[in-house]
């Protein structure tokens, strides 16, 4: 659903130089949210934690409480390319882009009750940026479309404070500023912004809580998939610059924002003497541990096309429009939301629950929390 703080979000973010994008994928309702995770606990059913999924699906009908998806399946707890190839539809809007793309929901705390309700947003929006001193635009070779099979995140669900020195440009670095926020006030563009990687903000934000994540742009053009994410890196600046040494591809720099409407809950909050009361999935009342996945699951010859020749400055190709690429076809909001499947696993996660899915107490760091599963989950 296109809420209009989604739209004015648009505005903002050109106003904050997003506008490179050149073009964005837009998914609607989620197609699923469960914790299923084939990035980082692949083969495992249920996952950690619970994500919102915007992804295609192949015709399958899957029954709430199936035995475990393995091998070429759709999305579930292992991953194949082909198969997503194969999938029937898309909750996203380009009909050539069956990738999966996935992040932890979001709950409020209500610290009375000790209860966790889900909170709703208004869908994932996925910018492709042409990045860094690989791109054209830069002189460079050109940017390469993600390789079949392609699997990345940003982010680390254990993490519960930063490490690193805001701009010290290591990869470590780098990856903590990767994840973002923007506190949307009412009011032309009155917020916070957080660009350095930083926690929760502290305040209602009455027109939504504004996610993002910058994934690395930077391949290895080996590995498809390495556990410590090291197949992929990221732009020397983050959003523009080099590829370190090792990494010879450049890749389009996927930017995901999702804005979250934590504004329902303002009054069941006071800003003035109360804390933040939201929490990731995650068990996160800090907001570090906000991460990203990526599988691909795109037309690589379509993907390719679009990198090498929609990119034009002189037409509507050079800012952003998606429509005007001739090789991408976008599709309508309700056919995005037509694609749903049935979640694998057969546990509530909307709604007030009396605590987060999965093992996942509260852990507000600043160490990195302990990661559980529901077999070794310590009892509360
Ligand atoms: C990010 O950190 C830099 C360096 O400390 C600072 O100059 C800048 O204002 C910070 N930006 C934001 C949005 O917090
Ligand atoms: C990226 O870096 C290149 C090379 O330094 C520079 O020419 C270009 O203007 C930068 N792009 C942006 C968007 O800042
Ligand atoms: C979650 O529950 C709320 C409140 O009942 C509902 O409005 C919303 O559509 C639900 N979201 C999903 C994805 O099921």
């Amino acid at each position: 659903m296109l809420r209009p703080a989604f739209v004015s979000l648009l505005a903002i973010l050109s106003a904050s130089g997003v506008a490179n994008a050149w073009f964005r994928v837009a998914c609607t309702d989620p197609l699923v949210q469960e914790r299923i995770d084939p990035v980082l606990n692949p083969g495992q059913n249920p996952s950690q934690h619970v994500h919102t999924v915007s992804l295609s699906h192949r015709p399958i009908t899957l029954t709430p409480t199936p035995p475990q998806v393995e091998g070429a399946s759709n999305f579930g707890p292992t991953y194949d390319y082909n198969t997503l190839r194969a999938s029937s539809c898309t909750s996203c809007e380009v009909a050539q882009d069956l990738s999966n793309y996935w992040y932890p929901k979001l709950y409020f705390h209500d610290r009375t009750a000790n209860t966790f309700t889900a909170v709703d947003n208004g869908g994932l929006l996925v910018y492709y940026q042409n990045r860094g001193d690989d791109d054209v635009s830069n002189n460079g070779p050109g940017l390469k479309a993600f390789p079949p099979g392609l699997q990345m995140i940003t982010g680390n669900p254990a993490r519960r404070s930063k490490k690193y020195p805001v701009g010290e440009g290591s990869q470590g670095e780098l990856g903590e500023r990767a994840i973002q926020w923007a506190c949307l006030r009412y009011g032309s563009n009155v917020g916070y912004d957080n660009t350095n990687g930083t926690g929760f903000p502290w305040t209602d934000c009455e027109s939504g809580f504004n996610a993002r994540l910058h994934m690395p742009a930077c391949w290895d053009g080996v590995n498809l998939y390495k556990t410590d994410n090291s197949h992929v890196a990221y732009l020397s600046e983050l959003d523009n610059g080099s590829c370190p040494p090792g990494y010879p591809v450049g890749l389009m720099k996927l930017f995901y924002e999702i804005t979250w409407n934590v504004h329902d809950f303002a009054d069941q909050w006071d800003p003035s003497t109360e804390s933040w009361p939201f929490v990731y999935a995650t068990g996160d009342p800090t907001g570090y541990s906000w991460h990203g996945d990526f599988q691909n699951g795109w037309d690589t010859t379509a993907l390719q096309n679009a990198i090498d020749n929609c990119n034009n400055p002189n037409d509507e190709t050079g800012s952003g429009v998606t429509e005007a690429c001739s090789y991408l076809t976008v599709t309508s909001a309700s056919v995005a939301n037509a694609c749903k499947i049935n979640p694998i696993v057969n546990e509530q996660v909307n709604g007030t629950l009396t605590k987060l899915p999965g093992c996942n107490p509260l852990q507000s760091g600043p160490a990195d929390a302990t990661m559980y599963t529901d077999a070794n989950c310590p009892s509360s």
